[in-house]
C-alpha cells in the first residue's frame, strides 16, 4: 500500500537540529527505514510551509491515502492543518507522529490541535515511530 509520510517545519533539518532531544538520523534515514517495510511504498516529504502542507493533506483526501504526519510545531497551533486532517476522518487513517515526547518537554508542546482529528498518536519513539506507524497502517488495511 502506498502511504505518505509528511514532515512540518524545521524537520528538514533531522540529523543536526538538537540531536540530544531528535537523534542524529536524517529524514533520508527515516526513507531508508520505511523502504524496508515489506508491503508498504512510503513517500518521505517534507515542508516549512504551512500552506503547502494544507496542499499535500488535500491531495492525500482526494487519493484516500493513509498518512503518516508529523506536523512539527503546526501541532501546537494550526487550525488550518486541522481543519485539512479532519477531512481525512472516515476516507483514511491519520497517525500523528513525534520524535519526542511533548508531554515531557514544555508547557506549550502539551497541546495539540491534530490529535483531535488523528486516527492515534506515536510520539517518543524517534525514528523508529515511523516504521511502526507503517507497519500499522499496513496491518490495519
Ligand atoms: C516534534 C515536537 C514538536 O513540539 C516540535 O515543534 C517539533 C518536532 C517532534 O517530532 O518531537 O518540531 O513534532
Amino acid at each position: 500500500m502506498r502511504i505518505l509520510v509528511l514532515n512540518g517545519p524545521n524537520l528538514g533539518r533531522l540529523g543536526s537540529r538538537e540531536p540530544e532531544i531528535y537523534g542524529s538520523a536524517t529524514l533520508a534515514d527515516v526513507q531508508t527505514l520505511l523502504n524496508g517495510v515489506a508491503g508498504v511504498e512510503a513517500e518521505v516529504r517534507q515542508t516549512d510551509d504551512e500552506a503547502e502542507l494544507i496542499r499535500w493533506i488535500h491531495a492525500a483526501v482526494d487519493e484516500r491515502t493513509p498518512v503518516v504526519l508529523n506536523p512539527a510545531a503546526f501541532t501546537h497551533y494550526s487550525y488550518g492543518l486541522r481543519d485539512a486532517c479532519a477531512m481525512l476522518q472516515g476516507v483514511a487513517p491519520l497517525i500523528e507522529l513525534h520524535l519526542s515526547n511533548p508531554h515531557a518537554r514544555e508547557s506549550f508542546r502539551h497541546t495539540s490541535v491534530i490529535s483531535g482529528v488523528a486516527t492515534g498518536v506515536i510520539a517518543g519513539f524517534g525514528i523508529a515511530g515511523y516504521r511502526i506507524a507503517a507497519e500499522l497502517l499496513r496491518d490495519s488495511e
